[in-house]
């Protein structure tokens, strides 16, 4: 028996303008399943993020024929319907709770430490478990680093702050933007090792950005490449149709 999709796109743009520039993603059909781990890859400015900030209900869809969210108790958000109600709070709720989200750049709370930081983000998301936190910062080596603010450490810390602090409340879908940029090749591999356990552990849905794809690929994580337009505007896609997937 196959379950819902945990994310199912179709027909989803998301246009962006500023000055004379301006830059369409368009999702023709995206789904990802429980315990499928994808890596959405391409060039720069390929959309990438704006993606990442799609799935994680983090940014408004320009226009979204289905784009639906499938809870693992068997609950479905209709994403589309939230936005075009304008339905922030359903929205909110749902990321909080469903989705754990490592952002390109910062994201961890400045004024927390990492710890508070953690211990934020599990209970906004209906889950209390200090051991988990201690156990995700072990694995990360960023048990030493707890007590302290993210402006105290290096970018390659905070990174591996910001995968602990979107795991903690063990959400079943986990994006994560370039999550191995900034740390140490040695510990990249680390890194993506985790994320692709704590998925399968948690029988969730994983979609990072990445500009290395071997690397992904040697773990398990599929490829999902940026299509580029090939009329000279910038546009790109990311198609993974539901029928397709294995
Ligand atoms: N807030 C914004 N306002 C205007 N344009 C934006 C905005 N965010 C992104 N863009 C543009 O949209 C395009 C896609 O950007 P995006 O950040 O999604 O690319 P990316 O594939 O993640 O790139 P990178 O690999 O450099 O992180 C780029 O041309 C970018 O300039
Ligand atoms: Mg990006």
């Amino acid at each position: 028996m196959h379950s819902a999709p945990a994310l199912l796109l179709e027909r989803v743009e998301r246009a962006h303008a500023s000055g004379s520039g301006r830059f369409l993603l368009e999702v023709d059909a995206f789904a990802v399943r429980r315990g499928e781990a994808v890596a959405l890859t391409g060039p720069s400015g390929t959309g990438k993020s704006t993606m990442l900030d799609l799935l994680a209900l983090a940014s408004r869809p320009t226009s979204a024929g289905r784009f639906v969210l499938a809870t693992r108790e068997g609950g479905e958000v209709d994403v589309a319907a939230a936005w075009d109600a304008g339905d922030l709070d359903l929205l909110t709720a749902t990321r909080a709770v469903h989705v754990g989200y490592v952002l390109q750049q910062g994201g961890l709370l400045p004024f927390l430490t990492l710890r508070e930081n953690m211990r934020l983000a599990q209970r906004v998301g209906g889950r209390g478990d200090l051991a988990r936190i201690e156990e995700l910062a072990r694995r990360l080596g960023i048990d030493g680093l707890l007590d302290r603010k993210p402006a105290t450490l290096s970018v390659g810390q905070r990174q591996r702050a910001a995968i602990a602090r979107a795991l903690a409340h063990g959400p079943e879908i986990v994006l994560a933007d370039e999550p191995t940029a900034s740390v140490h090749p040695a510990l990249a591999d680390t890194v993506l090792a985790l994320l692709v356990e704590q998925v399968r552990a948690a029988d969730a849905a994983l979609v990072i950005a990445t500009h290395d794809p071997e690397r992904a690929a040697r773990h398990g994580i599929e490829i999902c490449a940026a299509i580029l337009a090939t009329d000279g505007t910038a546009r790109s896609r990311f198609s993974r149709p539901a029928g397709a997937a294995p």
